[in-house]
């Protein structure tokens, strides 16, 4: 089973497709990829809005797409990718942003992210609110965080272009082939500038690591 666990593919859900053209595309585009199951992570900033006014906008444009989708479509599950901020943990209603029938939330880290400011809100979202927290393209924070964190018993995830660009792609090996908390790849789609060309680049450099890791992500959404 092929899983991209991270798109922004809802049309005007946020700037990862503004139009239902736009996604449609990126969905056909991941159907040619041989994706079965497209996951899709609108940005929630719930610095800068209501988790209530999120939620609106994600259904109605999730229904938006889920009329017009052809009937070879891979199979869509509506998540969301979270900034973390301070008082996050307060939110109620937290759980409406895992993944279906899961616990499991995409959360990434802010700019201003240090463990020192973050470890307490992060301690409670994952102990007392008992979100099993995935954290969205490892291959963006340093050496240091990303091991706080796994550490801590945080999960990963990794971006399809971190394997293709010679900055990043010796860890993003590293990381894919010998960690158990790699549970997740994605395409991160934006548009349909570059589509599946990197997702697709990585499966071949990953090899057998790139079924390992797909059927961890199928364990953990219950697919
Ligand atoms: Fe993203």
């Amino acid at each position: 089973m092929h899983i991209d666990f991270h798109a922004h593919i809802l049309p005007g859900a946020d700037h990862g497709s503004s139009s239902l053209e736009t996604s449609l595309q990126q969905v056909e585009l991941a159907r040619q990829a041989g994706i079965d199951v497209l996951a899709a992570t609108s940005h929630f900033y719930p610095k800068h809005e209501s988790l209530s006014g999120f939620l609106e906008r994600r259904t109605e444009s999730e229904h938006r797409l889920r009329e017009a989708l052809p009937e070879n479509a891979p199979k869509i599950l509506v998540a969301a990718e979270v900034t973390l901020c301070r008082g996050m943990e307060e939110i109620d209603g937290l759980e409406q942003l895992c993944f279906p029938g899961t616990d499991v939330l995409l959360m990434e880290l802010p700019r201003d992210f240090s463990i020192r400011a973050y470890e307490q809100s992060l301690d409670i979202l994952q102990f007392e609110r008992k979100l099993n927290i995935v954290l969205a393209h490892i291959d963006r924070y340093s050496d240091t965080v990303v091991d706080f964190l796994l550490d801590l018993g945080f999960l990963a995830q990794i971006n399809a272009e971190s394997f293709c660009r010679w900055r990043t792609r010796r860890r993003s090996m590293a990381w894919a082939t010998e960690l158990e908390s790699v549970v997740a790849l994605g395409s991160d789609m934006h548009g349909c500038d570059t589509g599946y060309r990197d997702f697709l680049k990585m499966k071949e450099k990953l090899g057998e690591a790139y079924d390992l890791i797909m059927g961890r992500t199928q364990r953990l959404l219950k697919l």
